[in-house]
């Protein structure tokens, strides 16, 4: 048996920037296409993972950290790991890459302002932005942008499911995904 190259797709970006939302579109795909998938979003991993953690910046770390070693258990395994949290701090993103083999790291870049007019689902920016919430990313705590990742999807210029097709043909492109073979 030929053995599956497994990957971790970190999805890292602001509150509301779309990682859960893009990572959504590109389980299915990857399924479709043959490979076994797990997906560990940032929320769900706080419930039970990381319960009880909070949002200063060591617990933001621990809880980082224990994603990527499930992720690295996953990726030697041969999975398609899709991990989803803000993961704010470059130095703590560094030490998931240099756990896990294969890390493709995805800025899904957006900004304050345009998510909190246009999106905000939960009216968390609107109480960030006046004081209300301490720690929030972007507005009351840091968001380190990444340097070289992957990949960077600006999503005010794309919707959704143009910034899935973008993860999958990078996929291609590093040769972790074979490429389609189109008709
Ligand atoms: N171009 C776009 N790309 C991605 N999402 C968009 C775009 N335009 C609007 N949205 C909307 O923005 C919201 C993004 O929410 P989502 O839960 O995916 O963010 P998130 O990055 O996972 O946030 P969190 O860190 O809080 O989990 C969704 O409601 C989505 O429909
Ligand atoms: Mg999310």
């Amino acid at each position: 048996m030929t053995e599956t190259q497994g990957f971790t797709i970190w999805f890292t970006g602001l509150s509301g920037a779309g990682k859960s939302t893009i990572a959504d579109l590109v389980i299915p795909e990857l399924e479709r296409r043959g490979r076994v998938v797990e997906p560990l979003d940032g929320d769900v991993v706080r419930t039970h993972l990381s319960k009880g953690l909070g949002f200063s910046k060591e617990d933001r770390d621990t809880n980082i950290l224990r994603i990527a070693f499930v992720a690295d258990l996953l990726t030697r395994n041969g999975v398609a790991t899709i991990c989803c949290p803000i993961s704010p701090y470059k130095e703590t993103r560094d030490a998931a890459r240099a756990q896990i083999g294969e890390f493709v790291e995805v800025h899904v870049d957006a900004t304050v302002a345009e998510i909190a007019e246009h999106r905000d689902p939960k009216g968390l920016y609107k109480k960030a932005l006046a004081g209300e919430i301490e720690h929030f990313t972007g507005v009351s705590d840091p968001y380190e942008e990444p340097v070289n990742p992957e990949l960077r999807l600006d999503t005010a210029g794309r919707d959704p499911e143009e910034s899935a097709g973008a993860v999958l043909a990078r996929l291609e492109e590093l040769q972790l995904l074979p490429d389609e073979v189109r008709a």
